[in-house]
């Protein structure tokens, strides 16, 4: 049930389908932290997946995908609304009202679509690719979030949804919170490939929440280590090292030794490797339990995003409700 007495949380993620150790560390671990001080709403942005896909015929089982891992992970359902997007109408209407109240120059300045962009030419932007933060920022106003968890690729996005929820209030009056947001500790979980690229799905450099143990071995087995360090008791500098990151996330008990053994050349990269890759499968050992419930019962998560969209439903009527009103729109 939403608590008026507590701040609420708005947070989201488009549906790419399996969620990755990055997703974890950048995202869902918070999310999972904060669910018992807060009011918190889980949106899947099915709708902002079509600025970069129009093929849809992957979408509904990318949401499942995603979804069952944000459960799995630790999300409980009955606490936190789990919902998408595209089953509230009121996202598109409010994002139709806000669209008045920002310039498409305001726009065209966003850091991140301009990274997005780098490679195209900005006249062929979709329009509503240009404007995903203001469908972002009706995402986040619809509830009325005080708090957006994110990561600091996002951080102009929230800032666009503060000036949008300034511009309402100021025009029609006090309907919106401004809100914060909220970063997550860890930095960037580093991706297979090496020490300075984000685990990102398009990048192929991802170990999945659902991957078994032969497969975090595989991946692991492959990724770069200190180059210096050629043979095994050739020392090795653990601050250079990917593989002595996921160490530092995953196995924080053991680091120092690690480190010791790296340095002194003592402990060769394999063994390394080893004892990473079980320390990070042991982490996924109750996931993949979790996970295998849930993909047995699809009826289960079916129900589950249902009643979300309910509980959603309901605060987003009461917010257009007071839009309406504050417009004076019938
Ligand atoms: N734009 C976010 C991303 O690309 C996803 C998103 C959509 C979101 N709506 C949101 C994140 C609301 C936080 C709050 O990752």
């Amino acid at each position: 049930m939403t608590d008026v007495t507590r701040k609420t949380i708005l947070s989201g993620m488009r549906p790419t389908g399996k969620l990755h150790l990055g997703h974890w560390t950048g995202a869902l671990e918070n999310w999972v932290a904060l669910q018992d001080a807060y009011s918190n709403f889980h949106l899947v942005a099915d709708y902002h997946a079509l600025t970069t896909n129009l093929d849809t015929s992957g979408l509904y089982q990318n949401t499942i995908d995603m979804v069952i891992d944000w459960l799995a992970g630790g999300i409980d359902p009955e606490k936190s609304p789990v919902f998408r997007q595209s089953q509230i109408k009121e996202h598109t209407e409010l994002h139709l009202i806000f669209s008045m109240l920002i310039t498409k120059n305001r726009l065209e300045r966003n850091p991140s679509i301009k990274e997005q962009v780098r490679d195209l030419d900005i006249e062929n932007i979709a329009y509503g690719h240009l404007g995903y933060p203001v469908l972002q920022a009706a995402d986040i106003l619809l509830y009325r979030g005080d708090l957006v968890p994110v990561g600091e690729d996002q951080l102009s996005h929230v800032e666009i949804t503060r000036e949008i929820a300034r511009r309402f209030n100021a025009t029609w009056g006090e309907v919106f919170p401004e809100p914060e947001p909220k970063l997550t500790k860890f930095a960037r979980l580093p991706g297979l490939d090496g020490k300075d690229k984000k685990m990102s799905k398009s990048m192929n450099n991802t170990i999945l929440l659902s991957d078994d143990t032969d497969t975090v071995w595989q991946k692991l087995r492959k990724a770069p280590t200190d180059v210096q360090k050629v043979r095994r008791n050739d020392p090795g500098r653990p601050e250079v090292c990917l593989v002595y990151t996921y160490h530092e996330k995953f196995n924080p008990s053991e680091t120092e030794e690690i480190a010791e053994g790296c340095r002194s050349g003592e402990l060769g990269c394999v063994d390394c490797k080893k004892r990473c890759a079980a320390r990070i499968d042991s982490f996924l050992a109750p996931h993949r339990e979790q996970r295998a419930r849930y993909e047995a019962r699809p009826d289960m998560v079916e129900e589950i995003l249902q009643d979300g969209e309910t509980r959603a439903r309901r605060r987003a009527e009461e917010t257009m409700h007071a839009v309406r009103d504050a417009m004076k729109l019938g």
